[in-house]
């Protein structure tokens, strides 16, 4: 059962695809129609759904701690597809394997993490992998949008991306995450001059370095729409991967029921 209680399209989607091409069924719930609307909780939702029989719940929600409420108190897996500002870990793992598919490491990789960077659930899923896994992160952007200092990892330091675009082996933009905080009080424009991947700034990567976006994205915000679709981006290129990453993680989790 996929049930999703924030917007989403490729986690949702690939979820879908990756279930289809494995043989398994999917059950989208439809939030909008559900009685959720008509006042039961989450945690009844999900113990409905699991005595419907379902084999997992895939769940995006709000709030940073919803699995840590949950998990314990339900009997079939579920699986997290975005908690709140916390973690996203099926896109930190398709992050890994794109840039894993490029450089055929992880070890000693250099990111640049820009953007966005308190209100993301992927930067702070990325952050847990790249300690796991050695990488060094530059964490760039405006003061505001920097994570708490006990979310910085050993591994991560705050950067100017100016200083260090020209060394890193990805630049990994993020958007600004308005529903989750108050105005920034700087003007898009401005803010894409300040902070964005501006063709200009990409231009001082290295040509080896590759961008990434875990979407969606805002053109002329935080990337330039030349630089969507530049040779170094691979910003589709994780979409792709989102499916190849949530087929390995429903076979591992699932497979074995399923044969
Ligand atoms: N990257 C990501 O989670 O995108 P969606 O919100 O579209 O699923």
């Amino acid at each position: 059962m996929s049930l999703f209680l924030e917007p989403s399209t490729r986690t949702t989607c690939s979820f879908e695809m990756a279930s289809k091409l494995l043989g398994m069924d999917v059950i989208n719930f439809a939030a909008e129609n559900s009685s959720l609307k008509k006042g039961e909780s989450i945690y009844d939702t999900v113990k409905t759904i699991e005595a419907l029989g379902v084999d997992t719940i895939i769940l995006r929600h709000s709030d940073d701690q919803i699995f840590e409420q949950l998990v314990s108190k339900v009997n079939c897996s579920m699986i997290n597809a975005g908690a709140g500002k916390n973690e996203h870990p099926t896109q930190g793992l398709l992050d890994l394997f794109t840039l894993f598919q490029e450089f055929k490491k992880l070890n000693n990789l250099k990111i640049a993490i820009c953007g966005d960077i308190k209100h993301s659930r992927v930067a702070g899923s990325m952050l847990i992998a790249a300690e796991k896994f050695g990488m060094k992160i530059y964490l760039c952007g405006p003061e505001d949008l920097m994570p708490e200092k006990n979310k910085i990892t050993e591994n991560a330091k705050l950067a100017n991306l100016d200083e260090v675009i020209s060394e890193v082996d990805a630049v990994m933009m993020l958007r600004i995450q308005n529903e989750r905080h108050e105005s920034l009080g700087i003007t898009p424009e401005s803010y894409f001059k300040t902070f964005g991947l501006t063709e200009e700034r990409a231009s001082k990567m290295r040509p080896e370095a590759i961008i990434m976006h875990p979407g969606p994205f805002n053109r002329n915000i935080e990337i330039a729409d030349a630089v969507i679709e530049s040779k170094q981006s691979r910003i589709f290129a994780q979409v792709t991967n989102g499916v190849f990453m949530r087929m390995s993680i429903l076979d591992w989790l699932l497979g074995e029921e399923e044969k």
